[in-house]
């Protein structure tokens, strides 16, 4: 028996501070060793990652994978969306199961395990979306969850009609528990009174395209609810997760909040980063509609500069596919069109290729998708590569060009909005725990081999 699984010789290591040259040595699933020149007959499999640059898998955060939502169930199922995690680099996802009122947020959650045990194709974690205090039953099943290894919870400060919000108190209550038992909070925010007037009053006058998405949930729509969360967090000194942020207004906010020292994290997605609101007037407008919506270009603009500044801390993707024809629902009714967007496979290439082209760092990059959803998310074994950590191991190559397109992704999916983008550089191996989950275009892992994700209670740290 040779000391090594696998051997990742000669490539450039990227953390999420650094770039240098090592090889890595596998064993069990783990990286044992890291060192300039390992023997390669120590090892019983040898990846040459000469030339290349040699990342860990990314943690994608925020998934929706065969979700109930929007008068349907979105495209991806487990198996489809983590195969699809894996051909992006994706190694871990966390996925959200929201809870049914009145019934306990494990139930959900256990019920969601039971079909990624099969499913998975990658590592999955789970924060539960908790819609309903149960008569304050959930303020105690919360110490249980995250026992289990829950230790985020969402709330949503919006989907009032889809009876998905919770009120301020119900917030406050979840904010307070939280820091009780060392969760953490993540948070739609958009104001959904807003939301709802705008949108009977531009259907009311025939306002009825895609377009009309978006102006009912404009910058002040969500930044309003920005500020609302993070007033809470800062007041009740608890901390608060920001999901999806795209609005320039809500993101000043949070950042005051976080340069006066209040716990608050900022995601945002890679669609907020290369679209703006215009892609609305298109006539395929509706594939876009999410929540939050795009926004202008002010927006936008201000989330690379909090980027670059180190001012986001997480980057992740909010997948949330539907197919075609469910889109079509909403031609002549944009609330009609289920929100959400694909992303899981595109947003490690899209923000590597930002960093090959020069606009960001490798390792800003490593930090945003790896390493701080890590830390943030109580992930100990994963996000970076030290030894002692999961192996998982991204191979990219800076030369590689690739186009998205239907036929080159590994979803359910019929449609995608990341069609056609191009990328300069691109992953060409993913390994999960040591194990080759996808070679050059192709998924070579197989369902069940992803793992449920135990995660410690919150700790604060920081790449
Ligand atoms: O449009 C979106 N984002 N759909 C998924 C649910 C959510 O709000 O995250
Ligand atoms: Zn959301
Ligand atoms: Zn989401």
């Amino acid at each position: 028996m040779k000391p090594y699984d696998l051997l990742i010789k000669n490539g450039t290591v990227v953390t999420a501070t650094d770039m240098y040259q090592t090889d890595i040595g596998v064993k069990d699933g783990k990286i044992v060793s890291m060192d300039k020149n390992i023997d390669p007959d120590l090892a019983e499999d040898v990846c040459n990652a000469s030339g290349k640059l040699v990342l860990p898998g990314a943690l994608d955060v925020h998934t929706h994978c065969q979700m109930p939502f929007g008068g349907t169930v979105t495209a991806d199922s487990y198996l489809a969306g983590t195969r699809a995690a894996a051909c992006g680099g994706v190694t871990t996802i966390f996925d959200y199961p929201v809870q049914h009122a009145g019934e306990p947020i494990m139930g959900i959650v256990n019920s969601k395990r039971d079909i990624l045990q099969y499913d998975a194709c990658v590592d999955y974690a789970m924060h539960c979306c908790i819609t309903d205090l149960n008569g304050g039953l959930i303020l105690d099943e919360m110490e249980q969850a995250v026992e289990e290894g829950v230790t985020s919870f969402k709330c949503f400060m919006v989907y009032k009609k889809e009876r998905m919000m919770v009120d301020d108190a119900t917030l406050v209550r979840i904010l307070l528990r939280a820091k009780e038992v060392g969760a953490l909070i993540n948070v739609h925010a958009e104001n959904p009174d807003m939301i709802d007037m705008y949108t009977e009053q531009f259907l009311a006058t025939g306002k009825t395209s895609a377009w009309y998405h978006y102006m009912s949930r404009p910058e002040f729509v969500e930044a309003e609810a920005d500020k609302r969360a993070v007033h809470w967090a800062k007041h009740l000194n608890t901390p608060i997760y920001l999901v999806h942020m795209a609005d320039k207004e809500g993101l000043e906010a949070c950042i005051e909040a976080k340069l006066e020292g209040a716990p608050v994290y900022i995601e945002t997605c890679p669609q907020y980063l290369e679209f703006t609101c215009d892609v609305y007037k298109r006539d395929d407008g509706r594939n876009f509609v999410c929540s939050p919506p795009m926004k202008g270009q002010e927006s936008q603009d201000a989330l690379w500069t909090a980027i670059k500044a180190g001012l986001i801390d997480t980057i992740a993707t909010d997948h949330c596919p539907f197919q075609t024809y469910e889109k079509d629902w909403g031609k002549d009714d944009f609330s009609l069109i289920p929100n959400g967007c694909a992303g899981v496979e595109n947003m490690y290439p899209y923000m590597l290729d930002a960093a090959n082209s020069g606009k960001l760092t490798f390792p800003k990059v490593v930090a945003l998708c790896a390493t701080n959803p890590a830390n943030i998310f109580g992930c100990d074994n994963k996000g970076s590569l030290v030894v002692g950590k999961d192996a998982d191991i991204v191979i990219y190559d800076r030369d590689k060009d690739f186009t998205v397109t239907l036929g080159t992704m590994h979803s359910d999916y019929d449609h995608t909005i990341w069609e056609g983008k191009e990328f300069h550089g691109y992953p060409v191996q993913t390994y999960l725990r040591g194990q080759l989950v996808y070679d050059d275009g192709e998924f070579v892992g197989k369902p069940g081999m992803g793992k449920y994700i135990k995660r410690s209670p919150r700790k604060v740290i920081k790449a």
